[in-house]
């Protein structure tokens, strides 16, 4: 398991459970000595108890690992490159070279990053061959993408409701599905090109669908309509579904942004098509964060030196992770405006911190002091509160929060 962030170590750890040999490779020491000690390397509800279960191993030396494992999944991150919206390949490049050294008894590489569609043909098998080890007879290939939620990824990898195969050719498919073959689900075998567009359209309809309620909730609040009132009456169509359809402030997190930048940024630079659509779910998920500040400032129209209290880092609850989560946007603009923020959150401080050292850290009850609240992650704690005498902001629709002296939700 090559990388041993919130993918590998899931995955990881789960096949451990699953009765398979694993050992884990990470360029960054401390996520080895931290499995070691049987202290999961990312926070992950349930992990810490699956990993005391299991035993499994790690390994410093890369090309050792894969000489001596007959797959090798690639886990290591694929973030944005900031300056072009692209995926990020540095690390799976990286990490295609050293296994190129070391492959060579027919062994299976697997890739689980996320990549652009094309990625695999074009740039990382080439690597993998660079060597002059071949594709077909020395090792085999596959793209299998993952669709495991912050939060439920346990839960999410052992009872998937499919499982995609790209494949290099039949005999690598065959080995990954044998891999799998207990999973009591679909298993879609495609080539490695539809295998990479299926991760990324995935999470681009997932955006699609928050980004329309959100429009649609805009226009809603607008018209004195309860959105979520809406979406239930939708609901009932199984053609339209119930889930992805919470307006609020916008998604967050490592994946949707994420995916739905790169595919933008391909289906422009790439193939000259200008994505339009998904360029409007991208532009309505960045305008909902400050719709927030705006119906703040109805109350305070000048924030300048204000005390504002914002519940929630996160990018949504049950994690650690803010990877590009709303409130990063949320307290730009406070600062902007020359507000203070006070901010909350019961597992995401420490990460948020490093990103704005500058702002207060409180304790939820300090955090309730503020006169004015912003609610931007719905962790159970938050519902009970008492907000009365308060002008809350609601970003996520925390039903107890109704109960403030003012009261607004983003789009209700
Ligand atoms: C997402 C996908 O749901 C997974 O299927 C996928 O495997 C994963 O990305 C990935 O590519 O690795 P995740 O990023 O963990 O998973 O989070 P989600 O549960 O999808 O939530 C994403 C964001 O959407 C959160 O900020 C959440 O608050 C927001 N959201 C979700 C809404 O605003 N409204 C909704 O109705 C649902």
């Amino acid at each position: 398991m090559i990388g041993a962030g919130y993918l590998g170590s899931v995955t990881g750890v789960c096949l451990a459970k699953l009765g398979h040999d694993i050992i884990f490779v990470d360029k960054d020491k401390r996520k080895l000595t931290q499995i070691r000690q049987k202290k999961p390397p990312v926070f992950e509800p349930g992990l810490d108890e699956l990993l005391m279960q299991v035993e499994v191993g790690v390994e410093e030396d890369l090309q050792r690992a894969v000489r001596n494992t007959d797959i090798c999944f690639v886990c290591v991150g694929t973030p944005n490159n900031e300056l072009n919206g692209h995926i990020d390949l540095t690390e799976v490049r990286r990490t295609s070279e050293e296994i190129g050294k070391a492959i060579g008894r027919n062994q299976l590489v697997v890739i689980k990053s996320t990549v652009m569609p094309g990625a695999m043909e074009k740039e990382i098998i080439p690597i993998l061959e660079k060597n002059g080890k071949k594709l077909g007879t020395d090792f085999g290939v596959c793209v299998n993408p993952e669709f495991l939620r912050e939060g439920t990824a346990i839960n999410d990898f052992l009872h998937p409701d499919r499982i995609i195969i790209g494949e290099a050719n039949t005999e690598s498919g065959d080995c990954l599905s044998n891999l799998y073959r207990e999973f009591d689900c679909p298993i879609l075998r495609v080539d490695l090109k539809t295998a990479e567009m299926i991760k990324l359209a995935s999470n681009c309809f997932l955006a699609t669908k928050i980004s329309f309620i959100n429009e649609l909730g805009n226009i809603c609040k607008l018209m004195g309509i309860d959105v979520y009132k809406v979406a239930t009456g939708m609901a009932y169509d199984p053609r339209i579904g119930d889930k992805f359809l919470s307006a609020g402030i916008g998604f967050g997190g490592s994946c949707l942004p994420k995916d739905l930048a790169g595919l933008i940024t391909m289906a422009r630079d790439e193939v000259n098509y200008q994505p339009k659509l998904l360029q409007s779910v991208m532009s309505v998920n960045n305008s909902q964060p400050l719709r927030a500040i705006e119906l703040l400032k109805k109350y305070i129209p000048n924030l300048d030196g204000q005390h504002i209290g914002v519940l929630g880092l996160a990018f949504k609850p049950g994690t650690d992770d803010v990877r590009d989560s709303p409130a990063i946007k949320v307290i730009k603009e406070l600062l902007a405006q020359k507000a203070i923020p006070e901010a909350y959150d019961p597992r995401a401080m420490t990460n948020f911190r490093t990103l704005f050292p500058q702002i207060e850290y409180r304790e939820l009850k300090d955090v309730m002091k503020c006169r004015a609240i912003m609610i931007i992650t719905e962790w159970a704690e938050f519902v009970e509160l008492d907000y009365k005498g308060k002008i809350v902001i609601d970003g996520r629709r925390l039903a107890k929060a109704n109960g403030a002296e003012i009261y607004e939700g983003v789009c209700w």
